[in-house]
């Protein structure tokens, strides 16, 4: 028997992450023989175990393309007071380019001071309102990691965003905003759905590309994807069998669309790789 089930291409996070991973380790390389070594510090306070996991990877990722980088671990008990000054060390340091606090933190640490008190020159998560406004504006800035990432995907398919209708799922700071104001800079028109969006379905079905940023499983089914459609899912999570799963139902989802994200092996991936340019392009603005 033939298979004639019509399935989305896959956009490959991996392999896309290996072919700019090894652009950025040149990059490393011709800084190093200027005598600077881009650093980046990450720094993860508390146990949250799926945060053990992203922070290994972000280490993991600088050592393999030849960055310096430290991991700083610290006690769930820690201060606030002793996180910002930790952070005000780390803005002055100058083998420091990219400074990182994993979130989230524990509840007796104010999120938002935290990003706050990281120099926007160091801020490779792209978090600070610094960024964010120049990302708003316009304005040369660190862009937020993940959505960067799905930029960098949809480039990599020679997709022109001009015209289209791009459905972002989620309106958080890391990822739905930021990467709703980067759909709109490459001139797609953009809806931003969220927990009190009326009707989902309604929305999808009209998108040519659909961003799923929610944190939960099978947001996007089938049926609310129109034939063709570019699907990138943000997602990280587990289903029943423990199993690593994005929101959208990814078998279901590619008998439609035209492109698809895996997970794992999609959007993850190039979040850190993102993490690394940035991080790179820190140190070599600090090099200039
Ligand atoms: N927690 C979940 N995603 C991120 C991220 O991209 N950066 C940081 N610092 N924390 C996160």
């Amino acid at each position: 028997m033939t298979n004639t089930t019509p399935g989305a291409h896959i956009i490959d996070g991996v392999a896309l992450s290996k072919q700019l991973r090894a652009q950025v380790t040149q990059r490393v390389q011709a800084l190093k023989a200027r005598g600077i070594t881009p650093g980046l510090a990450v720094i993860l306070v508390g146990e949250n175990p799926a945060s053990q996991v992203y922070v290994r990877n972000k280490v993991k990722g600088c050592e393999d393309c030849g960055f310096y980088s430290v991991l700083e671990k610290y006690d769930t008990d820690m201060s606030e007071a002793a996180l910002l000054e930790r952070i005000d060390t780390l803005n002055r340091d100058p083998t420091i380019h990219g400074i990182l606090v994993q979130l989230p933190v524990p509840k007796q640490i104010d999120a938002n001071k935290v990003i706050e008190a990281i120099s926007p020159a160091k801020d490779v998560d792209g978090f600070h309102i610094a960024s964010a406004g120049a990302l708003m504006t316009g304005m040369p800035g660190f862009v937020p990691c993940t959505p960067y990432g799905c930029m960098k995907m949809l480039e990599s398919i020679g997709y022109d965003l001009r015209g289209k209708h791009a459905v972002v799922i989620g309106r958080s700071n890391i990822v739905g905003k930021p990467m709703a104001l980067l759909l709109l800079q490459k001139n797609a028109t953009v809806t931003i759905c969220h927990s009190a969006t009326r009707d989902l379905k309604a929305m999808t079905l009209q998108a040519d590309v659909i961003v799923a940023a929610v944190g939960k499983r099978n947001v996007l089914t089938a049926d609310m994807v129109k034939p063709g459609a570019v699907v990138l899912d943000v997602g990280m999570n587990r289903n029943d069998e423990g199993k690593l799963c994005g929101d959208v139902d990814f078998e279901g989802v590619r008998q439609v669309a035209g492109w698809i994200t895996p997970v794992p092996g999609g959007v993850g991936p190039m979040t850190i790789t993102m993490l690394l340019v940035n991080t790179l392009e820190s140190a070599e603005r600090a090099a200039a």
